[in-house]
């Protein structure tokens, strides 16, 4: 084991997370923060023990097949592990883990300013005063969706599912979800749970998104699921792009059969969708609900205690393979 394992960080980190991880490791940091070609970051990791991603390193198979013998664990910023191909770190023997629980909260603050953002018109409003076209006022004017007595629809009752839940609650909305496995009454606080997607969907005047991206899940939102929703209702994602059809998405909201959709991630990133740019029905975001100071701190000291257990033998608490 060397003493002072070298770790590649693709990413600016924040700055008391590069400060603990130059005190403990010989830190190699990506210094002018541009997303690695796969050749580059293949290159990057020439000679480190370790690498300490975020979401936007694409660990996929000829990647990780590319990767030096000496590289044995990719400690993920992030909870979401979409981007590396589990089955092919463990078949090389790379350790994979993540960074859950710490970003729960940041996560569901952005999902409910989406939600709101949505169903009271957000950007239209904001854009028409930023712009200076804000001439009228009627109380026929820029009429939303009242969510309090809604029902919340959650896909993916995992920690970030939870603790959104909780926040909906705070809005007096009755909370219905679906899981692959129902929860105990103590984390369930009387949600109802529905065995099948299609259930949750038919009652979710809101539905909000916290499944991850799986060959399962992608494109789960489409045009046949969408019209399950009742009319007019509200799509929330702050999970991964890929779970939604976005081009479903863009005409559903075209024709008003959905209400409003808040959305912080997209299936191209950066830059997300101009079809759904387009529309004024939509509450956009760039994939920041993580991004707070305490929650980007969390997630490197998280990761950093991945690697440390992981380089004393010991087993990181939040190994995937
Ligand atoms: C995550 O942790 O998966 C977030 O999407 C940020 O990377």
């Amino acid at each position: 084991m060397p003493a002072r394992p070298a770790l590649l960080i693709p990413r600016k980190l924040s700055p008391a997370v590069l400060e603990r991880a130059r005190r403990d490791y010989d830190v190699i940091l990506n210094e002018d923060d541009h997303v690695f070609s796969p050749d580059e970051l293949v290159a990057a990791c020439q000679g480190v023990d370790a690498v300490l991603p975020c979401h936007s390193e694409r660990f996929d198979a000829a990647t990780i097949a590319a990767l030096p013998d000496r590289l044995r664990i990719i400690a993920n910023h992030s909870v979401g592990v979409d981007h590396v191909d589990l089955a092919a770190a463990a078949a090389r023997g790379i350790t994979v883990t993540n960074t859950p629980d710490v970003l729960s909260d940041a996560t569901a603050e952005i999902a409910i300013l989406c939600m709101l953002g949505a169903a009271r018109r957000g950007s239209e409003g904001d854009r028409m005063v930023r712009e200076g076209r804000w001439n009228f006022w009627s109380p026929a004017f820029m009429v939303g969706r009242q969510v309090t007595g809604r029902r919340f629809g959650v896909l993916g009752m995992g920690r970030v599912g939870q603790v959104t839940a909780e926040r909906a609650r705070g809005f007096g909305m009755e909370v219905h979800y679906h899981n692959r496995t129902r929860l105990p009454d103590h984390l369930e606080k009387g949600a109802v749970f529905h065995d099948t997607v299609e259930g949750l969907l038919q009652v979710s005047d809101v539905l909000s998104l916290h499944c991850p991206a799986t060959p399962q899940t992608t494109g789960i939102i489409n045009a046949r699921t969408i019209a399950l929703l009742p009319e007019r209702a509200i799509l929330v994602n702050t999970a991964r792009g890929a779970l939604v059809d976005e081009a479903a998405l863009i005409a559903a909201l075209a024709s008003g059969r959905l209400f409003a959709a808040g959305l912080d991630v997209f299936r191209d990133e950066p830059g997300g969708n101009a079809g759904l740019a387009a529309l004024d029905n939509v509450f956009l975001l760039p994939h920041i609900g993580s991004a707070t100071f305490e929650t980007r701190d969390a997630m490197g000291f998280r990761a950093l205690d991945n690697l440390d257990a992981f380089f004393a033998d010991r087993t990181p608490v939040d190994r995937l393979v």
